[in-house]
């Protein structure tokens, strides 16, 4: 489906435009299948936990309708990152971010911008599936109600479970609990239950990391689909997974021991994989280290 069509769906589904219901004027949100559009733009990023700075000076557009791979070390300053991008590093107490981080035309970091509403734009999934102890549909279905959805929620939720690949394996049973289901399903539940939000971007921090091949792989076959219509930033240690699904990688690095995360080297996939500019990205990425 292309951007048009889906906003035309949407608005035959829901009754109101995109816009309307989620109380904006100007979503910032860039047309579908253009390799050059901006859909987060960070710039001069520091990361803290009280006096100990954990990521520093990260730079990086993130572009609209493409995967972006986040790769590197542990302990580098992947997790930290990514949850400055939606505001959900500082509920950690004493932790802050320096910098901006602009969505559409809003800095997220600007006085006056409400971390509520910039989690419901940029949506994340965790490393550990953590579904709600309710039914698979309500799983689904709560938050968008709660954000104010509403349309056909039956239609929502169908259409959500469809994208996260997880329809076909729960349509029978949306009424059992999310914690019937295995490790896999609940994280493709939990992929449900952001998307059902309608984000503008999705987070995710190592979605995969926990779980078995196949639900690995039902995983990486949605990312494709999923770019169609978001933006997607995702946290992998797994190096065949991020050349397999992503446009761009960003390599995290630290350089001497004790010093803050940086991005390293932050380039289109194939040649983060095939011909990096640096020395330490490339012993990365063939395995010598890490
Ligand atoms: N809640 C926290 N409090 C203090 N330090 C933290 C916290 N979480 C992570 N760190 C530190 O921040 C640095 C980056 O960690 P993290 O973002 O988890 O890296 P990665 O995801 O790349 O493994 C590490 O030194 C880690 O110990
Ligand atoms: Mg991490």
């Amino acid at each position: 489906m292309t951007q048009s069509e889906r906003t035309r769906e949407e608005q035959r589904l829901t009754g109101v435009s995109r816009d309307r219901r989620e109380g904006r004027r100007d979503a910032g949100r860039p047309p579908a299948g253009d390799n050059g559009t901006l859909g987060m733009k960070i710039q001069d990023l520091s990361a803290f936990y009280g006096g100990f700075k954990a990521v520093t000076d990260v730079s990086m557009d993130i572009r609209a309708n493409k995967v972006t791979a986040l790769i590197g070390p542990s302990g580098c300053g992947k997790s930290t990152y990514i949850r400055c991008l939606n505001r959900m590093h500082e509920v950690i107490p004493g932790a802050r971010a320096e910098g901006s981080v602009t969505l559409g035309d809003q800095d997220i970091y600007a006085k006056g911008s409400d971390p509520v509403v910039i989690r419901r734009r940029v949506g994340m999934v965790f490393q550990k599936p953590n579904p709600f102890s309710k039914s698979i549909y309500e799983n689904v279905a709560w938050g968008a109600r709660i954000n104010g959805f509403r349309g056909d929620v039956d239609e929502l939720v169908e259409r959500s479970l469809r994208q996260a690949a997880l329809w076909d394996e729960v349509k029978d049973r949306l009424k059992e609990s999310g914690y019937g289901l295995s490790g896999g399903q609940q994280q493709r539940l939990c992929i449900a239950r952001t998307l059902a939000v309608e984000p503008e971007v999705i987070l995710m921090d190592e979605p995969a990391s926990a779980l078995d091949p196949v639900s690995t792989q039902k995983i990486e076959d949605t990312m494709a689909e999923l770019k169609k219509s978001y933006t997607v930033v995702i946290v992998t240690h797994n190096m065949q997974q991020a050349a397999r699904i992503s446009d761009y990688t960003g390599f995290f690095y630290i350089v001497n021991m004790g010093d803050p995360g940086r991005l390293w080297e932050f380039d289109e996939t194939e040649k983060i994989f095939s011909n990096p500019e640096r020395k330490e990205t490339e012993d990365y990425v063939t395995g010598r280290f890490g």
